[in-house]
């Protein structure tokens, strides 16, 4: 399976190393284009470990797409891209506005809803948005248990792809099931999970 990053700064790169220990190939994609990408790509293991860079636009097109990238360059980065036609795309943003630290306001809605009506057609896992960038960079194997990694998401087929990758990686996944439960707990600013580090046992 490949994993696509549009976004390969912190919490891009991280996810992706994830994926890579779990077996994964990945693309990594950003603003200036795969040439900027050669140290992050070897990083990762390079092309020994099926990682190379690429555009977005190929980014996109892999199996599962991951999105981090600033909330301010979602609606940039998310047009003009291939139909998605039921790929898994995993949302790893907060609508915030950085740098500054500006929290968007969203009305009643959680970031995520906001998110898939720029996907149509995706099957979206909301995902690694509740760690620091530092946090979710570190490995998951810790104090003698796993690091607890949440996700929820409408597609109980997708949860249950991801979730079996990061448990491959090593993570105690946490399912907590549709959007409507889920997102409320990890939506940030807000939700109870954002911030924390929990190990299981
Ligand atoms: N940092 C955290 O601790 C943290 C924690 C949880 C969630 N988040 C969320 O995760 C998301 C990413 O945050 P981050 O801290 O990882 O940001 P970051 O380090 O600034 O990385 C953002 C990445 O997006 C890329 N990008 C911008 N425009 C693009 C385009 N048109 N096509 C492809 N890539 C593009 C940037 O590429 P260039 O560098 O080439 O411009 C950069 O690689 C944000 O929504 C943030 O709220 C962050």
């Amino acid at each position: 399976m490949i994993v696509g990053i549009l976004g390969a700064g912190a919490i891009g790169r991280a996810m992706a190393r994830h994926f890579v220990n779990a077996g994964c190939g990945a693309i990594l994609s950003n603003s200036r284009g795969p040439e900027t990408l050669a140290d992050a790509v070897a990083d990762l293991g390079g092309a020994a470990r099926g990682v190379r860079a690429g555009t977005a636009a190929e980014a996109a097109s892999a199996d599962i797409v991951v999105i981090s990238v600033l909330w301010q360059h979602l609606e940039c980065v998310l047009s003009g891209l291939p139909a998605w036609d039921g790929r898994i795309v995993i949302d790893a943003t907060n609508a915030i506005i950085n740098p500054g630290f500006q929290i968007v306001d969203l009305g009643k809605r959680f970031s995520s809803e906001v998110v898939a009506d720029l996907v149509p057609g995706a099957r979206l896992v909301k995902a690694g948005n509740t760690f620091a960038a530092a946090t979710l960079a570190l490995e998951p194997a810790v104090h003698g248990g796993r690091r607890a990694f949440f996700l929820c998401g409408d597609d109980k087929e997708a949860r249950k792809t991801i979730a079996g990758l990061l448990d491959q990686a090593g993570f105690a996944v946490i399912d907590l099931g549709t959007l409507a439960r889920g997102a409320a707990l990890m939506q940030f600013p807000g939700g109870a999970l954002p911030g924390l580090d929990l190990v299981k046992f």
